[in-house]
C-alpha cells in the first residue's frame, strides 16, 4: 500500500526529519524545502546508487562536475535564451498568475497535437482560471524560466555584460566539456558522461511539495553515439534500463508508466522523448490525472555539440557560432571520418525520485494492541539509517556499554545509531517509520552469550546473532 497522497509524505517528512519547509522562521519561501538529517542521507544514497550503477558498474561512462554558473553564451547557443519559456497568463478577476498550458480549455478538444491559436481561445472565453474559474484572462506571454544573477562586485543590476544565469539543466556543462573528457580519458564513441547537481528554474507554478521547485537536483547523462546509430531504439534501451533501475530501488512497476511525448511538445533540441511517469496523485479519481513526469529520455541529435562548435556554417557560409573557439566534433579513427556525435539523454530528478520512493515505501500495519504503525519499506540500500542499536535496560551500564561498543564497531561499514530515549516499543515504532531495516537489541542475556537480537523492519521477526558475525550478517542482508 503506497502513501494515499503527497500530504501524508509531507507530514511524515517534517515529523521525522526528512524535509522541512525552507526559511520557516521567516514565514517560509514558496516551494523551497530543506532536507533534514534523514532527507540528506536518502538523497545521497539515491545519488550514490545512480553514480555506482552508471559510472562504476558500466565501462562506458565517465563523470564530471561542472560549474553551476557558465558563460552566458552557453545559454545563447544552447537555445535556452530564446526558447526556454513557459506561456504565462494573469487572471483579471482574482489576480492569479498561472501557466496557461496547464489551464482547462487551453488546448482544443482534439488534444495537444491540434493546431490552435492560444490567444484566440483565451479571448473567446474558452480558457478558465485555475483559482476562481473566471475566463477574464490576459493574453499569454512568454516568460523565460532561467534565474538571473549579475557577476562581479562592481556590476550594476541592469548591466548586460554582467548578466549570468543559474543553470536550468546540468546537461550543458557536459556538452561544453565533451572534448575535454573524450581526449583526456581517450574515449571512443559510444560513451557517456554523467553529472549530478543543482539546477534552477523560475517555475511559474511550483508546488506539490518537492515535485516542482525552483531549485532542484538532476542526475543527467549524455550518451554520445554515431550519427547513423539506431537512435530511437537506443531511447527504448535506456528507458528499459531505467525501468530496471527504478525497480531495483524498490518502485512498484504498477506505479510507473511510459509517455511518448507528442511531437508538438518536444523541447527545441529533441527528436524523440519518452517520459517515465510516476503515480504521484493516487487519490485523483481520473486515472489520467494521477501521473507526473519522474524523468525523461530524449534523443537530442547533434544539436548541442554542433551549436557550441566554431566550425558549422549556414547556407551563406557564415559561421553559425562566431563566439566559440572550439570544434566539438569527433574523429572516428576506424572509418577515418569526422562528425558531431548524436546524443541520447536520460535526465532524472533527484527530488522527484526521492518523493516517488517515499510514497512507494509508505505502508501501515496494525500491531497486537490494535495500534496502527507506519512502516517505511525503503530498499535497505537507500535507508538513511541501516541499523539502530537499542539497549533493553538503559540503567544497566554493562548493557549500555556493550550497545555503544557495537554501534562504534558497525559505524565504519554502515550507518548505525544508538538510541535509548524511550521504551522498546516506541523505539521500534520510530525506526520503522524512518525506514531503518534492522533494530538490534542488547539485553541481559547478551552479556553472557555475546549475541544480540536482530529485528526485521518489514516482518517484525527476530533472530539471535553472535556479535562477531553481526557486521557480515547485516552487510549480506543490505546488499541490493
Ligand atoms: N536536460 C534535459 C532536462 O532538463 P527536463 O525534463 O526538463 O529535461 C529532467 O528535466 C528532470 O529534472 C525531470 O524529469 C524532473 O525529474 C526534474 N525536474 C525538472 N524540473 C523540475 C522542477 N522544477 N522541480 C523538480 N524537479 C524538476
Amino acid at each position: 500500500m503506497p502513501a494515499p497522497n503527497i500530504d501524508t509524505i509531507v507530514s511524515l517528512a517534517k515529523r521525522r526529519g526528512f524535509v522541512f519547509p525552507s526559511s520557516e522562521v521567516y514565514g517560509g519561501l514558496g516551494s523551497a524545502w530543506d532536507y533534514g538529517p534523514l532527507g540528506v542521507e536518502l538523497c545521497n544514497n539515491v545519488k550514490q546508487s545512480w553514480w555506482r550503477w552508471l559510472v562504476y558498474e558500466r565501462d562506458d561512462i565517465e563523470g564530471v562536475d561542472s560549474s553551476i554558473i557558465l558563460n552566458r553564451t552557453v545559454w545563447k547557443y544552447s537555445g535556452h535564451e530564446e526558447t526556454f519559456h513557459d506561456p504565462l497568463v494573469d487572471c483579471r478577476e482574482c489576480k492569479s498568475r498561472m501557466r496557461a498550458d496547464k489551464l482547462e480549455g487551453y488546448f482544443p478538444p482534439e488534444g495537444k497535437d491540434a493546431v490552435f491559436n492560444a490567444n484566440e481561445r483565451i479571448r473567446t472565453g474558452l480558457v478558465k482560471c485555475a483559482e476562481c474559474g473566471s475566463t477574464n484572462l490576459t493574453d499569454e506571454r512568454h516568460f523565460n524560466m532561467m534565474l538571473r544573477t549579475t557577476l562581479g562586485a562592481a556590476s550594476a543590476e541592469d548591466d548586460p555584460t554582467a548578466l549570468a544565469y543559474l543553470r536550468p539543466e546540468t546537461a550543458q556543462g557536459i556538452f561544453i566539456n565533451f572534448l575535454n573528457v573524450q581526449t583526456t580519458m581517450r574515449r571512443k564513441i559510444p560513451f557517456g558522461i554523467a553529472q549530478v547537481g543543482k539546477s534552477f528554474r523560475n517555475e511559474i507554478t511550483p508546488g506539490n511539495f518537492i515535485l516542482r521547485t525552483r531549485e532542484f537536483e538532476q542526475m543527467e547523462m549524455e550518451y554520445f553515439v554515431k550519427p547513423d546509430a539506431e537512435h530511437f531504439k537506443l531511447v527504448d534501451e535506456w528507458v528499459d534500463s531505467y525501468m530496471e533501475w527504478f525497480a531495483e530501488l524498490g518502485l512498484d512497476r504498477n506505479n510507473l508508466k511510459l509517455h511518448e511525448v507528442p511531437a508538438k511538445e518536444l523541447a527545441h533540441y529533441s527528436k524523440r522523448t519518452v517520459d517515465i511517469m510516476y503515480r504521484y496523485f493516487p487519490e485523483r479519481a481520473e486515472e489520467e490525472r494521477q501521473w507526473e513526469e519522474l524523468m525523461g529520455i530524449a534523443y537530442r541529435t547533434d544539436f548541442d555539440l554542433r551549436s557550441h562548435s566554431s566550425k558549422p556554417t549556414d547556407e551563406e557560409g557564415k559561421r553559425i557560432n562566431p563566439d566559440s573557439t572550439e570544434d566539438l566534433s569527433y574523429f572516428d579513427e576506424a572509418v577515418k571520418e569526422r562528425f558531431y556525435p548524436h546524443v541520447i539523454e536520460p535526465a532524472a530528478g533527484v527530488n522527484r525520485t526521492v518523493l516517488a520512493l517515499l510514497m512507494d515505501a509508505y505502508s501501515e500495519r496494525t500491531n497486537d494492541k490494535g495500534e496502527t504503525r507506519v512502516i517505511l519499506k525503503l530498499s535497505p540500500q537507500l535507508a538513511p539509517i541501516k541499523a539502530a542499536i537499542l539497549p533493553l535496560a538503559k540503567n544497566k551500564p554493562e548493557i549500555v556499554g556493550m550497545a555503544k561498543a557495537i554501534k562504534r564497531s558497525l559505524q565504519p561499514v554502515l550507518r548505525a545509531v544508538y538510541d535509548d530515549t524511550g521504551g522498546i516499543g516506541k523505539l521500534y515504532a520510530r525506526q520503522d517509520e524512518i525506514g531503518t531495516p534492522f533494530c538490534l537489541t542488547v539485553d541481559h542475556q547478551s552479556l553472557e552469550d555475546e549475541a544480540i537480537t536482530v529485528r526485521d523492519r518489514d516482518t517484525w521477526e527476530q533472530e539471535r546473532i553472535k556479535v562477531v558475525d553481526l557486521a557480515e550478517h547485516l552487510q549480506k542482508r543490505l546488499k541490493p
